[in-house]
């Protein structure tokens, strides 16, 4: 039996195709739909191309259980947060111990928490001179980016790299290492 896997997004969603992308084809992972949180996201543009039905939700309706009960009649067994913002309520990880993971474009614990995502964090990370910054894979828990890290990968950040090289740097890593970190656990 294929793992049946949510993705959530929130934005252009580049690793959720990616990821979607990397199982095409494979006996082992269907992803029945795309989760979203903003009706005008690019995600939805890249779930039409997969042929992948994407929903829009709101954050009522994931704070009282409707997505949840969607997931678990659509009997998802594993949800891959890929630019997910929103926070995941305490039902939904109480009904997926260890089965909700969370992309994190920093090495953990340095500039996560409530309002460190996207670009906001790769422009921290050049402000502060930093040399290195990269990936953090991680189990989500009831806390913003606290939850156990699964895996880190890293990337040079060069004197004079901007904001936006750093993103691009983070991305590759991203696109190299999620869907087969994603992949591992699957087979655990
Ligand atoms: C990714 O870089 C991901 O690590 C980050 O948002 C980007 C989404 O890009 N996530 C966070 O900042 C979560 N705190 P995408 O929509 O193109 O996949």
């Amino acid at each position: 039996m294929p793992n049946r896997i949510a993705i959530f997004a929130s934005g252009s969603g580049s690793n959720a195709e990616n990821i979607i992308n990397y199982f095409s084809g494979r006996p082992d992972a269907v992803f029945p739909f795309i989760l979203c949180n903003k009706k005008e996201a690019f995600v939805h543009e890249r779930a039409k191309k997969l042929q992948i039905p994407s929903i829009t939700f709101d954050k009522n309706q994931l704070e009282n259980g409707e997505i949840l009960a969607l997931l678990q009649k659509e009997e998802i067994d594993f949800i891959v947060l890929a630019g997910f913002l929103l926070k995941i309520p305490e039902s939904m990880i109480a009904a997926y111990p260890n089965k909700i993971v969370n992309i994190h474009p920093a090495l953990l614990p340095d500039y996560g928490g409530k309002g460190m995502y996207g670009m906001k964090v790769h422009e921290a990370v050049v402000a502060n001179n930093e040399r290195e910054s990269g990936i953090t894979i991680h189990y989500v828990n009831e806390r913003y980016d606290e939850g156990g890290i699964i895996s880190q990968y890293k990337c040079e950040v060069l004197p004079g790299d901007s904001p936006e090289n750093v993103a691009q740097k983070v991305h590759a890593l991203e696109y190299e290492y999620f869907p087969k970190v994603i992949e591992e656990l699957l087979n655990k």
